[in-house]
């Protein structure tokens, strides 16, 4: 069915600019929102096996939710687009050109996730759009040559549509007058209960990859890519989060769970998350590499999300499709460099079912 498309304003900037809220749906299928401050994705509503419609994204109901200082001290960019770069930087810099680019350290003295105001905090054009079989919205945004540090005036834009069949995609493209690095990604955080006073534990889990990147204490890849056999990040086959993250590992132990990246054999449906108490089902396909996989190991209860609840320690699972972390440090990964006289494109699927 031809999805439909609203818009409203959902409030103002701190420096006072108008912010969309972007609804497209299908009755009792789909429904999502996003914003154009930081092209956020915001809701999500898809029916459990008996078509009750629950929102299965963290978020907020309010645009002055994602503004609180609580939330925004805590760094979890709920639903944001990430850039620059996603993920933490080596030693905060980079060389390119025969230069060293020094970056801002945002948190813990690291670089993570764009900077100190990266692309989640800035507030995009949007440009809705219908088309014969979907609808959606382009978010735009220009990043200047020198925005935390660097190189070359980016011009970025964020597409996220809904066909006729209910798929939502997340599109990038982007260009340099300069060479630079570019990974970005989008930070939604999954709980297909619907219910984020449970965890995503009992979820079901599966990813198309043989191979991971361990990582060292600062949470950065160490360079090594290492089979998943054996060890608890392997998901080859669906399997329930709850019995391999409470494994004995050293990897887990760095960060209280799972914070790695994913190496992705094919782009085909290569993510499944179910639910098995709902039967709601994610199924994601992806033109990228990588999958960051982030099971919400930092959330602390430490702000007021939807319906004023608070998000725990694995409320939601985040699955972040993008090159490797900290590629600009590893010439032996996939290359994230960006020459003037390319296109960056990017493509991400999701597929929501009940069964
Ligand atoms: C990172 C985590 C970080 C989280 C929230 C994830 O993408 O991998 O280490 O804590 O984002 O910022």
């Amino acid at each position: 069915m031809q999805p439909v498309l609203t818009s409203k304003t959902f409030g103002f900037s701190p420096k006072g600019d108008e912010i969309h809220l972007f609804t497209f749906s299908i009755p009792d299928q789909i429904e999502i929102s996003v914003m154009n401050y930081g092209a956020t994705w915001t809701h999500l509503l898809v029916p459990d096996r008996n078509g009750k419609m629950e929102d299965v994204v963290l978020g907020f109901d309010t645009l002055e939710g994602y503004l609180q200082k609580d939330y925004q001290d805590h760094y979890c960019y709920i639903g944001s687009t990430i850039g620059r770069i996603a993920g933490r930087i080596t030693d905060n810099r980079f060389h390119l050109e025969g230069k060293t680019y020094e970056l801002p350290a945002n948190l813990n003295g690291i670089h993570l996730h764009g900077g100190m105001e990266g692309w989640d905090k800035k507030v995009w054009k949007s440009e809705p759009f219908e088309t014969h079989n979907s609808v959606g919205v382009t978010f735009y945004y220009q990043s200047q040559d020198g925005e935390e540090n660097y190189p070359g005036t980016i011009d970025i834009w964020v597409t996220y549509t809904l066909d006729e069949t209910g798929r939502l995609e997340i599109s990038y493209k982007a260009s340099s007058d300069e060479k630079t690095i570019i990974n970005p990604t989008n930070h939604a955080y999954f709980n297909l209960t619907g219910d984020f006073s449970k965890t995503i534990e009992g979820h079901g889990f599966f990813i198309d990859a043989e191979k991971y990147l361990p990582m060292n204490q600062n949470s950065l890849p160490t360079g090594e890519i290492a089979n998943v056999g054996g060890t608890p990040f392997d998901f080859r086959n669906l399997k329930t989060i709850n019995e391999p993250i409470h494994r004995n590992h050293p990897q887990l132990d760095l960060a209280g769970g799972i914070d790695h990246c994913f190496v992705l054999n094919q782009p085909e449906d290569c993510v499944v998350l179910y639910d098995p108490e709902s039967g709601r089902k994610l199924t994601l396909s992806t033109t990228e590499p990588g999958l960051q996989v982030y099971t919400g190991n930092y959330l602390g209860n430490n702000f007021k999300g939807k319906n004023g609840l608070t998000y725990g320690k694995r409320t939601a699972i985040c699955l972040e499709t993008q090159h490797f972390p900290d590629s600009c440090n590893h010439p032996e990964f996939p290359s994230i460099l960006l020459m003037p006289e390319e296109i960056f494109q990017s493509r991400t699927q999701f597929v929501f079912t009940a069964e």
